[in-house]
């Protein structure tokens, strides 16, 4: 997936405004464009960002069981607060990752895949909107 990141990102960001097309306005390099813009590295970043932070979601929970709490997490927290992020945001941001991962790794993509990607994002954003839930 590494050497395909600035396609795979725009097909995040694809995927994300076809489940939600409301989503565009949320983001401040989408909200006035009628097409998400190509090589930005604002759509790569917030791409990367989920797919990096839910690969480490996944090594703390094989590890401790548990996504680690801390300053990223209220940072993160704090960022989507201000945003006016809420909960069924981040469903539609798990589809268009788990869509976007079975691009990437094409013939390789499997149940089990699915369920581990799945595991390690539901954690990452019930911890992130749990930090949300204690800013409000
Ligand atoms: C910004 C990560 C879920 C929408 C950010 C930033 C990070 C990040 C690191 C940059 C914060 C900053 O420096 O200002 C993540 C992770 C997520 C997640 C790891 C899930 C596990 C979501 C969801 C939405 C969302 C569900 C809703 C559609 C945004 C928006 C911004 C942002 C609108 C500001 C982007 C801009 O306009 O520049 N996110 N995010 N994120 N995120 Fe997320």
């Amino acid at each position: 997936m590494k050497e395909d990141i600035p396609a795979l990102s725009l097909h995040f960001f694809t995927q994300t405004l076809e489940i939600a097309p409301g989503a565009k306005r949320l983001f401040s390099f989408l909200k006035d464009t009628d097409e998400i813009p190509q090589n930005d590295p604002k759509v790569k970043s917030h791409a990367v960002k989920v797919f990096k932070m839910t690969c480490e979601s996944a090594i703390q929970l094989r590890e401790k069981g548990e996504v680690a709490s801390g300053s990223t997490l209220k940072y993160l927290a704090s960022a989507h607060l201000h945003k006016g992020i809420v909960g069924s945001h981040f469903e539609v941001v798990k589809e268009a990752l788990l869509r976007t991962v079975e691009k990437g790794v094409g013939e390789k993509w499997c149940e089990d895949m699915k369920g581990a990607w799945s595991e390690a994002y539901d954690q990452l954003a019930a911890a992130i909107q749990a930090e949300m839930n204690k800013e409000a």
